[in-house]
């Protein structure tokens, strides 16, 4: 995927926000049947963090946006693109996007929302960098942000354990050099699979009512077990296949920044590769799975612990409710 005119997409900034209150496991185990042995040995999760009831996707987002942009030492007036990947929007509408707009202070720039759950920011990172290459936007503001806590039904522990709040940024920007920044990206998706992890409730197909309450009809539902055999296909060859269409090897990854849903996923994603864990960015043990916040909030941890380095290939892979799945293979600036 060669880009026009010699140009690139780089990143240029990392941030990322989460809110103060922790969840652990012990606390959950006070609310439903569960226990931390549990949790920690088929998730990894040990705890994980819960917005304030008053604090918003688009509050977070802002927050996490705002230390991308100081990271980069670009302005909000800078801005010329801003997409927030997520699931849960402050509103049906108007967009996530709008309202971090204006908590930014942005100019009118185009502002909206890509919904792909947890492959939500991979995804809106190649749709930014595609406007940018083709539409000549120099930088773009691209947002994971996520208050799972809202659609989490706090009485189910087969799901109630997996989720947690946060907000990831990066700024990218457009630069006149061929072959750096995002090198590669792929997304995919299998509309077949729309039943096995969704929030059946409150879109066109039931409008919410107090039937659809009482029925819990506007929180997570998920089959795990085949969301979990499906996830280890899809980021394998997800994977496998961004680094052939690239030119690269497993070996030539520096490291590996999965979507992070399950530790368990991870260690096979790994093996299959070749890749040790060593050269995978973890931290689902702090925040749990925050759906489209989770790669770039991994990024931002990664980045700021020193482990990137200018010319590391970076690769993110993720998938989520969708079922929808997505790579990237960006050559650290
Ligand atoms: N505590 C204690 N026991 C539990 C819990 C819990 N929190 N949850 C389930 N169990 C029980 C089950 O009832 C079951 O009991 P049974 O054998 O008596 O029936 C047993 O534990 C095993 O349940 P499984 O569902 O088979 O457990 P599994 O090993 O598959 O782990 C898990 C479940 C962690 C959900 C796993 O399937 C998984 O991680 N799946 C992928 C989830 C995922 O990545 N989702 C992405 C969503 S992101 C998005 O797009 C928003």
């Amino acid at each position: 995927m060669s880009a026009p005119n010699g140009k690139s997409v780089v990143v240029s900034g990392v941030g990322s926000y989460t809110p103060p209150r922790v969840l652990t496991n012990d606390d959950l185990s006070k609310m439903v049947e569960t226990s931390d042995e549990w949790i920690r040995t088929r998730t990894g999760i040990r705890e994980r963090r819960i917005a304030a009831p008053d604090e918003t996707t688009s509050d977070m987002a802002a927050k996490a946006a705002a230390e991308a942009l100081a990271d980069s030492g670009l302005k909000a007036a800078d801005i010329d693109l801003l997409i927030v990947g997520t699931v849960t929007p402050d509103m049906p509408f108007p967009n996530t996007a709008c309202f971090v707009q204006q908590k930014l202070g942005m100019g009118k720039v185009p502002a909206f929302d890509v919904e792909a759950a947890c492959s939500g920011f991979i995804y809106t990172m190649e749709i930014a960098r595609s406007l940018m290459l083709t539409n000549g936007y120099r930088h773009a503001l691209v947002i994971g942000a996520e208050k799972l806590s809202s659609i989490t039904n706090w009485q189910d522990r087969t799901t109630c354990v997996l989720f947690g709040d946060g907000a990831g940024a990066t700024v990218l920007s457009l630069v006149d050099e061929p072959g750096v920044g995002i090198l590669q990206s792929l997304m995919g998706a299998d509309g077949t699979e729309t039943g096995i992890l969704c929030v059946p409730g409150g879109g066109s197909a039931s409008p919410s009512t107090v039937e659809t309450i009482e029925r819990s009809m506007h929180t997570i539902h998920m089959q795990g077990n085949q969301v979990f055999k499906i996830a280890v296909r899809v980021m394998c060859q997800s994977a496998v296949e961004i680094l052939g269409k690239a030119g690269y090897k497993a070996e030539d990854v520096s490291i590996v920044i999965p979507h992070q849903a399950n530790n368990r996923i991870i260690e096979a994603l790994a093996q299959r590769l070749g890749i040790g864990m060593d050269r995978f960015k973890i931290n689902l043990d702090r925040y749990g799975n925050t759906s489209a916040a989770s790669i770039p909030i991994a990024l931002d941890e990664a980045h700021r612990n020193g482990r990137i380095h200018p010319g590391d290939l970076v690769l993110l892979v993720a998938f989520g409710g969708g079922l929808t799945w997505a790579a990237s293979l960006v050559k650290w600036q």
